[in-house]
């Protein structure tokens, strides 16, 4: 088949080359001229595992195409995604919409033969509703049809996930569309995935139900963490007591930081707004998001505890910036609150992040990125274990810390306290 992507983000360019590579052609579009110049120079925009030999295989072949030229794009192909960016409006909690509807006016000037619109960005319930009527404005009915098929990656995974998906959500109730995108899909139900279609109203919904649900998880545990922290119990004893209940299931119940990144803090700020709208009040998740806000400052607050309330001209060390590992993405990650926080007050702060330096910190005196985890925990007070990279789980702790014994607080639970306390480190981790 032939297909545009509208949108060569993490969504986009992911969904672009996976699709590539099942053997169709794919244009991937994006406004941003820098990021296609990188695309058509060989280069890579964000860090994703696997992503770049997947583009290069597909590219080398002629499958995979990058251009700004959205006009040509949409005219040479049958199938158009949608994977633009829907953030937090700057006004309130809804969905940005614009980078939507953006797309759609460019797309209806340029339909001459039928297309299918796929829309994979994550957009509240009756978007695809407002998405026809504004094709609809320049194009007959008969030769378009809007459908929502959202994504449920998780960047870091994302070409397993995109491979290999649990399910695949198709919202339309046009049979012959729904028949056409199974096709497409068809390499990936014969290796397991599930096929579920229902209207394009559901399927929207469906997105956001299962990010806010998700997050819910999160904060449930965290918050369970807390009353473990002040009872002497282990919260992972919990959540693997908890999560052997098939009912409950054992993922996403691991407690650390707030959980962060582009999708879940956005998301569920998202649909408590469209449902106010409907004059429903999803009170469930206000409380996850307002529990999310506070784990956020709680875990802030206990860094100066740790520092015994005295953070002037103390060296912290951070292990780790994004919101979480294997992705540079660093949308709402907790890091991007603690660092400044400890900044301003007076604290030397050095990172590492195998993501590289961030331009997020780039401006903050006091604050420098290390290449390495050596130069980075010489001389400090306190390392903090932020993100859980791989590298970061088998840490010698002991030769780190030959020049000076710094504190130690893992966010992420990664080492044992037992062991940290027979080797003479203060140790401090979560729910624990
Ligand atoms: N990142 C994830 O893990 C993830 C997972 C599932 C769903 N989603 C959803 O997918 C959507 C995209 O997310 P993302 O993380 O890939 O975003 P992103 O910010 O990484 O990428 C979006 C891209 O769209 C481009 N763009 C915006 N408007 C455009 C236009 N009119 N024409 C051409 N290009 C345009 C931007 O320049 C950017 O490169 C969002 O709705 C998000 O909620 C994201």
């Amino acid at each position: 088949m032939k297909i545009c992507v509208i949108g060569s983000g993490y969504v986009g360019l992911v969904s672009g080359a996976c699709l590539a590579d099942l053997g169709n052609v794919v244009w991937c579009v994006d406004k941003d001229e820098n990021k296609i110049n990188i695309l058509n120079r060989g280069g890579i925009p964000i860090f994703e595992p696997g992503l770049k030999e997947l583009i290069d295989k597909n590219y080398q072949v002629g499958r995979l195409k990058f251009t700004t030229n959205l006009d040509l794009a949409v005219k040479k192909c049958n199938i158009i995604f949608i994977c633009v960016g829907t953030p937090t409006s700057k006004k309130n909690h809804s969905a940005d919409l614009s980078n939507v509807y953006s797309a759609a006016k460019k797309i209806s000037k340029n339909i001459k033969s039928f297309k299918i619109i796929v829309i994979k960005s994550t957009v509240p319930v009756t978007t695809g509703d407002k998405l026809e009527k504004i094709i609809s404005k320049k194009v007959q009915r008969k030769l378009f049809e809007v459908i929502s098929n959202p994504e449920f990656l998780r960047e870091g995974e994302a070409i397993r996930d995109f491979r290999f998906p649990d399910r695949i959500v198709v919202g339309s109730n046009n049979n012959k569309v729904l028949k056409k995108i199974k096709i497409l899909y068809e390499p990936l139900i014969k290796k397991g995935a599930k096929f579920f279609s229902t209207n394009r109203r559901g399927a929207e919904i469906i997105k956001y139900a299962s990010n806010a649900f998700l997050a819910t998880k999160i904060s449930y545990i965290n918050e369970i963490a807390n009353l473990c922290e002040k009872t002497g119990v282990n919260v992972e004893d919990v959540s693997l007591g908890i999560g052997l209940d098939q009912r409950i299931g054992s993922r996403f119940l691991r407690a650390g930081p707030a959980y962060g990144g582009s999708c879940f803090p956005k998301d569920t700020k998202a649909i408590t707004s469209t449902a106010n709208l409907f004059k429903i009040n999803l009170s469930i998740i206000k409380s996850v998001i307002k529990s999310n806000e506070n784990r956020r400052i709680l875990l802030t607050k206990r860094i100066k505890v740790i520092l015994s309330n005295k953070i002037n001209n103390k060296k912290i060390a951070f292990l780790g910036v994004t919101f979480k590992p294997n992705t540079d993405d660093m949308r709402q990650s907790s890091s991007l609150l603690m660092i400044p926080y400890l900044q301003k007050r007076g604290a030397k702060i050095l990172y590492y992040d195998p993501s590289g330096e961030k331009k997020e910190f780039s401006k903050l005196k006091n604050v420098e990125f290390c290449r390495n985890i050596k130069d980075l925990c010489r001389n400090v007070d306190l390392v903090i274990i932020h993100t859980e990279w791989e590298e970061f789980k088998v840490l010698d702790f002991k030769k780190l810390s030959k020049k000076k014994k710094f504190k130690i607080y893992d966010m992420r639970n990664l080492y044992s306290p037992d062991v940290m306390k027979k080797n003479g480190f203060s140790y401090y981790s979560i729910g624990r």
